[in-house]
């Protein structure tokens, strides 16, 4: 079969490396892919939002399969549109989208069908969020409805960042119709995991779990990125912890979108908080994580296909996903400057000797090749990943990697993995 992943990104790098793998596979193509992907598949220059685009190229190669990475394309409808041009695609319909989409859907969804989150109030207008803010104590968060490409939440320590928000997000418009409505919601205190599960909207097999982290510094200060690492598991995600999320967030939320007349289908990912009182959903996304795919994938020793066939194909009740039970860590190497302004075109060094590292693996992210060399191209631009005997052995073996690797500006993460190696 020929398999077509749709995305440019670290995690799309991992799920061309996993695919390929596969027995079920004999090509794969990726559009656009980067520096990275074009070493082990072939890349097609489509940009993920140009649909039309994708179902052409798909119907042209005789694609079986496509898997799509980033959630603007699936929001967009990808998945029904390549149904309806008879094309097999993994992932949620536009309208199951809409839990990763529209934050205010997924936060009303939840109130109706009591999914443990925090307490909130929509917004459409800035007078009346402003005049909320006014009456509000302590630290609270102000979140964009729409898609705002991970920036669209800010958790305010203070009036004035709260109404700076609301102003930007409704009044000049920084994520354009995204900010048509804003939630303001309770700041939940605790520690974050992310379960990723996949569903045919019947049953679901969750992931391993892992732990994202979001800031660009050590210490989890300053802004908010993408995410600068991610390890797997999340020791915060005990087997009991894992049944609580699955019996009363992840079964519960996909039984009520399909009393809702909406059956969700492919990757859905529970951003979570956990404290003594249990888990809370911060958000739902439609899609795997990046880059916690990048720290999970590595440890699946089952066969990626299958498992994306049994979301298509209403078989999850019969799969069951086989583990390596070594902790995984994986660091952004990013450009100097991110997420804020940055310069590209560096050629990046020392990426043949990781090659040779057993159970080292380099995915990339905003990379390109020109002339033989592999250039950065993007803000986050590598995932440096590494399998450990444990989760201090898996960190230091991700960092002496990392030592081998230089370009002008390299930034990344000094600590991650560490909220785990103080969990153990
Ligand atoms: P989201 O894009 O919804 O995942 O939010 C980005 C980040 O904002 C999350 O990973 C959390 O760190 C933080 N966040 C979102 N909602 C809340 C909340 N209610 N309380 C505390 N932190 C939050
Ligand atoms: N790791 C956060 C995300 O994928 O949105």
């Amino acid at each position: 079969m020929r398999v077509l992943v749709v995305g440019s990104g670290g995690r799309e790098h991992a799920l061309v490396w996993k695919i390929r793998q596969s027995t079920l596979v004999d090509k794969v193509f990726c559009a656009p892919g980067n520096g990275g992907i074009s070493q082990i598949a072939e890349c097609v220059g489509i940009k993920a939002d140009n649909i039309t685009g994708l179902i052409e190229f798909a119907t042209k190669n005789k694609i079986g399969l496509t898997v799509v990475g980033p959630e603007v394309p699936l929001s967009d409808g990808i998945v029904d549109r390549f149904s309806v041009n008879g094309l097999r695609i993994f992932g949620p319909s536009k309208v199951a989208a809409r839990l990763e989409s529209s934050k205010v859907f997924m936060k009303e969804l939840a109130k109706k069908y009591n999914i443990p989150t925090a307490k909130f109030e929509v917004f459409a207008d800035s007078a009346g969020a402003k005049k909320y803010i006014k009456g509000l104590k302590g630290k609270f968060v102000v979140k964009a409805d729409g898609l705002a490409a991970g920036k669209g939440v800010v958790v305010c320590s203070s009036k004035d960042e709260g109404f700076a928000a609301v102003e930007a997000m409704m009044e000049r418009k920084i994520f354009g119709e995204a900010g048509n409505k804003v939630i303001i919601e309770e700041c939940l205190e605790g520690e974050e995991a992310s379960i990723i599960v996949v569903t045919d909207g019947k049953d679901v097999v969750p992931l391993a779990s892992a732990q994202d982290h979001k800031r660009i510094f050590d210490g989890d200060k300053g802004p908010n990125t993408g995410g600068m690492g991610a390890y797997s598991p999340a020791p915060i995600v005990s087997p009991d912890m894992m049944n609580t999320v699955m019996k009363d967030i992840i079964r519960p939320t996909i039984d009520a979108l399909g009393k809702e007349g909406v059956r969700y289908t492919g990757a859905l990912y529970a951003g979570l908080m956990v404290d003594e009182a249990g888990p809370k959903v911060l958000e739902f996304n439609c899609r795997f994580g990046d880059p916690e795919t990048q720290a999970i994938l590595p440890r699946l020793n089952s066969d990626f296909i299958g498992l994306i066939e049994a979301s298509i194909d209403d078989e999850i009740d019969i799969t069951s996903l086989e583990w390596d039970q070594r902790p995984c860590v994986s660091v952004v190497l990013s450009s100097g400057g991110y997420p804020g302004e940055y310069k590209t075109g560096f050629e990046i060094e020392g990426l043949d000797a990781l090659e040779k590292i057993k159970d080292v693996y380099v995915f990339h992210a905003g990379t390109k090749v020109a002339d033989g060399k592999v250039l950065t191209s993007g803000g986050r631009v590598l995932n440096v990943t590494a399998l450990g005997s444990d989760i201090k052995d898996a960190i230091d073996r991700c960092y002496n990697a990392i030592n081998l690797i230089e370009f002008e500006g390299m930034h990344f993460r000094r600590d991650i993995g560490y909220g785990a190696l103080k969990r153990r």
